[in-house]
């Protein structure tokens, strides 16, 4: 098989794309998605719509240690973005320890910008959390996690965060918020989230690009990446769903994509909610200063405080 772009010896084939690339070549495609990506989603007119970020703002990205999201930081900062990695230490034995390490060598290696944020000394080590609340601690973990991006994202001064979710992330989201037509979900997603008084903006630059993409991405830049799951949460979200769309991707190739594509383009807007209906009942809390509409504290405060009294929240 020969690149599409050069004929020189293909290693990369993307049956969606009709295509292949030779390493090079792959790069540059890839780049080149991202780059459409950032331009923003089609609207109606098949138009992009509002780009996602533009070279003079400054880009917290998230950065779990997994290749995703250090093809993302990577990327970027080669197109020549202001990026600031962002990594919250979870403190799981044997895993968060591995998963630090990785980006710290990462950032150092490509000259990037790192920040830390240790829960431990947040009082939310996630072993903690986990002994001391009796609630699923996955669901308690994701919530610290949006909770410390948006914060850190807000008090560095950043205009928005990115995570590296990517089309196979974001097409078993839509199609799992579709079965069960949750429609508040549905207005919400898309590859921008605005940002609202005390939401900082939210962006998925890799929306365009599937796993499989990403992932030659980061083995042809020789990324060193963690792997290994989290030990409390055995399977990875949305296993089943992703692939019953893998099946349907082998049939019909390029079909994720559309079908992702024609949400943002012509479904979306169905969903879109009342202005009242956004922020509305919304307080900071008194002690980070975050939106919350349940009284004083915000739900991760509350965590916090149940934690470190030992009680069930
Ligand atoms: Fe948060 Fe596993 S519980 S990553
Ligand atoms: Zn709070």
């Amino acid at each position: 098989m020969k690149c599409k772009i050069c004929k020189a010896t293909a290693q990369v084939a993307l049956k969606s794309h009709n295509a292949a690339f030779c390493p090079e070549c792959y790069k540059d495609f890839f780049a080149r998605q991202v780059e459409r990506g950032i331009k923003g989603a089609p609207g109606p007119d098949g138009r992009h719509g509002e780009p996602l970020f533009t070279r003079d703002e400054r880009i917290l990205v998230a950065l779990s240690g997994g290749k995703d999201s250090l093809a993302l930081m990577l990327e970027l900062s080669r197109q020549g973005y202001d990026v600031t990695g962002l990594f919250v230490d979870l403190a799981i034995p044997g895993s968060s320890d591995v998963a630090r390490a990785v980006v710290e060598r990462f950032c150092q290696a490509h000259g990037l910008k790192l920040r830390i944020v240790d829960l431990t000394a947040e009082g939310l080590a996630i072993p903690l959390v986990k002994e001391r609340l009796r609630r699923p601690v996955c669901s308690v973990c994701g919530k610290v996690k949006r909770h410390v991006f948006n914060r850190a994202a807000l008090d560095g001064g950043f205009d928005a965060i990115a995570t590296g979710h990517n089309l196979d992330d974001e097409v078993a989201r839509l199609f799992s918020n579709t079965l069960r037509w949750d429609t508040a979900y549905l207005s919400d997603q898309g590859p921008l989230l605005p940002a609202q008084p005390g939401f900082a903006r939210k962006v998925k630059p890799l929306w365009r690009l599937t796993e499989f993409e990403t992932a030659n991405y980061a083995f042809l830049m020789g990324i060193e990446h963690h792997h290994a799951p989290c030990p409390y949460s055995p399977g990875a979200s949305f296993t089943t769903l992703k692939g019953v769309l893998q099946r349907l991707e082998a049939a019909m190739p390029g079909r994720k994509l559309d079908f992702y594509q024609g949400f943002l383009a012509r479904g979306k807007a169905a969903f879109s909610r009342q202005e009242e209906d956004t922020g509305a009942g919304l307080a900071p809390c008194v002690r980070c200063g975050s939106p919350t509409s349940s009284g004083e504290l915000c739900g991760v405060c509350r965590i916090r405080l149940a934690v470190a009294e030992g009680a069930t929240a």
